[in-house]
């Protein structure tokens, strides 16, 4: 009886806790992977830009017969320049440049059972920072700096930016949503750089054949800069380009019958479509962590938690809703696997080695 226990117990350690073989942060495999999470995340976002992949940071498979595999992915990302409600593939968006850059880590729980066909994002947590401007400004001092969103010259900015789109298009006209990004720089004055989403205005009662219904809904960004020129007193020169999001089904279900097939094709639960994760934007690391105090009160660069247990020898969590067939499906989900191991030929090797926007 003990010994049958014990191979019980044996069997269970060896399926949940050993047999998670370490692929290697560079295998075709686990970039593959990656990709697929990173993209999920960038589809679950309603806000803010799309992430792309710097470097594979760590790499845990946990092979679960006839359930495939469950990754365990720490990603090293960058900002790009595309919103997510651009759309754009990935491959259009590339990152900002060095010292507009935006960087971070995201944790994320990849099912991938190739067989049957599921590719699933359990979970994710993202945090991101803006490149130290101490360094980048040590570097280079006139390189345009990050803007407060709330500074009112960044609003003008945006307001007289939009206002010059506005008459150069009369046809159409479009009002302020917010302010996604701004930035600021000397050039023969004061300069300011500005993205911001856009809707488009209601009806004005001259326009005829106006059919617009009033949403809130934003149709575009657009980049605008403002700058003052001191030399011809109260001279300000506005400039802008917008582009428009390619026009989404916004009825859900209903008139569009692809959308309505893919949706019977992988019948979801109302809870399991939530967002599965969140990204979170933290300061600049030397504003929080000024140089002298690093020692007495250690700032971890990029907190990311994603635990969906506790339990070391894990849970299991039912998957069943992605495949078609009426039995139940399991998985089992682990502690996250902490910073202190590494799985083998991990970190993999980064797209932009600078060291500045890469993770520690
Ligand atoms: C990563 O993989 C690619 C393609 O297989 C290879 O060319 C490259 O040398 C590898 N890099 C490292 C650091 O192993
Ligand atoms: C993701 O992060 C948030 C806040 O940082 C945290 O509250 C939440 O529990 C995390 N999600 C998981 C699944 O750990």
């Amino acid at each position: 009886m003990t010994l049958l226990r014990l191979l019980v117990f044996c069997t269970l350690a060896a399926c949940c806790v050993v047999a998670r073989s370490p692929p290697g942060c560079n295998s075709s495999e686990v970039l593959a992977v990656a990709g697929f999470a990173l993209q999920n995340i960038n589809r679950d976002q309603k806000d803010g830009y799309m992430l792309s992949l710097s470097r594979v940071h760590d790499a845990w498979e946990h092979y679960q017969e006839d359930m495939g595999s469950l990754f365990y992915l720490t990603l090293d990302v960058l900002e790009t320049g595309c919103h997510v409600l651009s759309k754009k593939p990935q491959k259009e968006c590339g990152p900002r440049t060095l010292h507009e850059s935006v960087y971070g880590q995201c944790k994320a729980m990849f099912h991938i059972n190739k067989p049957r066909r599921v590719l699933y994002l359990l979970a994710y947590n993202c945090t991101l920072r803006p490149v130290s401007q101490r360094k980048i400004h040590s570097m280079c001092p006139d390189c345009p700096g990050p803007f407060d969103l709330s500074n009112p010259r960044v609003l003008e900015a945006a307001t007289e930016s939009l206002a010059k789109f506005n008459s150069e298009n009369p046809s159409k006209q479009y009002s302020l949503v917010k302010v996604t990004r701004a930035t600021g720089q000397w050039v023969f004055g004061p300069a300011y750089f500005v993205d911001y989403l856009i809707k488009e205005s209601p009806c004005t009662e001259s326009q005829a054949s106006c059919s617009l219904q009033p949403s809130d809904l934003p149709v575009g960004i657009c980049h605008g800069s403002l700058v003052q020129q001191p030399a011809l007193v109260q001279k300000k020169s506005a400039s802008v380009t917008c582009e428009f999001f390619k026009s989404q089904a916004q009825v859900p279900g209903g008139d569009n019958p692809a959308a309505t097939q893919e949706s019977k094709k992988v019948p979801m639960h109302p809870s399991k479509t939530a967002p599965r994760g969140s990204v979170q934007h933290l300061p600049d690391l030397d504003v929080e962590k000024p140089e002298d105090s690093k020692e007495n009160n250690p700032v971890e660069a990029f907190p990311v938690q994603l635990d969906l247990t506790t339990n070391p020898q894990g849970d299991t969590l039912d998957v069943s809703f992605l495949y078609l067939g009426p039995e139940e499906k399991k998985l089992v989900v682990l502690p996250f696997p902490g910073k202190d191991r590494h799985s083998t030929e991990c970190p993999g090797p980064a797209e932009e080695t600078n060291p500045l926007i890469l993770p520690p």
